[in-house]
């Protein structure tokens, strides 16, 4: 869901006209009105890997050919694979043509049969480049294995160059079948979370979903962003990446020099020549007298979501933590309103504490932005969908939860408007 608020708003704030032709956790398949660089990836948190569409199946063929083995269905898609450009895109290098096939699924009831397609499709490709003389190795995997190929592996073994991963997804009504055209590099990522000179462990914030709140955020080129905790300065440095000027402020004098040095290791890194960027030392309370009234076109912010917590907490103790930050974040978003130019958008982080009886405790945000005069930003609309899509409650969706099983304290992120 982060991933996909991510790209509709990323698409949105940069009059990128799209479709979303069909989305679940697995993929997402887009159309745009015109066509999309595929190295904007480089750009996104929150996507792995972006295939060009060279043909679909429908689905009732895929079911019948590896839920039933039905002979006549599997024919169908060696048919359907070979009048497709799959094989024919693949680039012939001097040596023996390295391919793969990831195979993702809507439907749990492929996912004993994931390896099996994988090897299928692989076989059916293999046999199409012998009949054009291209001799291959097709890298197939163990039984044990998720019939996927990680964005490492496509990266190291330069399947991008070549054009050589195969995407298999099936959707609820058909499958894609895609061609790998350019993928999300982690190690561009963890460089700027691991070699930037200053470091936090326990505040920080990984780079990836940094970026992604950048963009949900809508700042790009020439804009102003002001990240009014920005700790060692992780927000600022993907905002920076976007050619957009920066303001941090923190409370703490450390973290404003920490922060200070990454930004110029940043810039001298990616040669940032025209880079504008200054931090400074305050308290959000006073953030108005620090950075001036209506001064910055958008804030993204993570403050301090409560004390590091040993096991999941009872209902009654995340409420106490709740109602202690409480005055903090509601001083912030009143601040965070006067400090904003008219339109502009505040990206929030607030606590999603998972308790021991599984409910969630959150802080109770909506009566404070309506009445500061913010309104939510939603990420999803009905005509970002094709008509045919059910969408359910996507449009609804007022806030996004990032909270993995392990954390005791999850992220909530709202997204508002001035
Ligand atoms: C969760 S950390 C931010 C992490 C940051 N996104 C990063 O990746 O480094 C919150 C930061 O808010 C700062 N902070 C706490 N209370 C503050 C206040 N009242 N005004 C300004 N900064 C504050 C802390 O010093 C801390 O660095």
């Amino acid at each position: 869901m982060l991933s996909l608020a991510e790209l509709t708003n990323y698409f949105s704030s940069r009059n990128i006209e799209f479709k979303l032709e069909y989305f679940s956790r697995e993929f997402f398949v887009v159309k745009f009105e015109d066509s999309f660089n595929p190295e904007k990836i480089k750009d996104l948190g929150g996507t792995i890997k972006i295939g060009e569409i060279k043909t679909t199946i429908p689905n009732e063929v895929v079911k019948e050919a590896f839920l039933s083995k039905n002979k006549q269905a599997q024919k169908k898609i060696v048919e359907l694979l070979a009048g497709s450009s799959i094989s024919k895109m693949m680039t012939k290098t001097t040596k023996k043509l390295l391919f793969g096939v990831s195979v993702y699924f809507t439907d749990n009831a492929f996912s004993h049969f994931s390896g099996q397609i994988q090897r299928f499709i692989g076989s059916s490709i293999k046999k199409e480049l012998e009949k054009s003389g291209i001799s291959s190795n097709f890298m197939g995997y163990t039984k044990d294995r998720k019939a996927q190929l990680s964005n490492v592996e496509v990266l190291k073994k330069n399947l991008i160059e070549n054009q050589s991963e195969i995407l298999f997804c099936i959707g609820k009504k058909e499958a894609w079948v895609a061609s790998t055209v350019a993928i999300h590099n982690p190690f561009e990522f963890q460089k700027r979370d691991i070699y930037k000179p200053n470091q936090r462990k326990i505040f920080g914030m990984p780079p990836r979903l940094a970026r992604i709140m950048v963009n949900l955020s809508g700042c790009n080129d020439g804009k102003i962003l002001l990240d009014s905790f920005c700790g060692v300065g992780t927000i600022l440095q993907e905002a920076l990446l976007e050619e957009v000027m920066v303001v941090g402020v923190d409370v703490n004098s450390w973290c404003v020099k920490a922060a200070e040095e990454n930004l110029d290791w940043l810039s001298r890194e990616y040669n940032l020549s025209a880079a504008d960027y200054r931090v400074v030392q305050g308290d959000v309370d006073r953030l108005t007298e620090k950075i001036g009234v209506e001064s910055v076109d958008c804030i993204v912010s993570e403050p301090d979501l409560g004390p590091a917590l040993k096991d999941f907490p009872t209902v009654p103790y995340a409420e106490k933590i709740i109602e202690k930050l409480k005055p903090m974040f509601f001083r912030f978003i009143e601040e965070a309103y006067k400090v904003l130019r008219p339109n502009g958008r505040l990206v929030l982080v607030t606590p999603y504490i998972r308790t021991r009886s599984r409910q969630a405790v959150t802080m109770p945000v909506d009566e404070k932005i309506s009445s500061c005069g913010f309104r939510r930003v939603h990420s999803f609309s009905r005509e970002m969908f094709n008509e045919e899509l059910n969408i359910g409650q996507l449009v609804h969706t007022a806030t996004l939860i990032e909270a993995d099983d392990r954390h005791k304290i999850g992220r909530e992120i709202h997204v508002l408007q001035k």
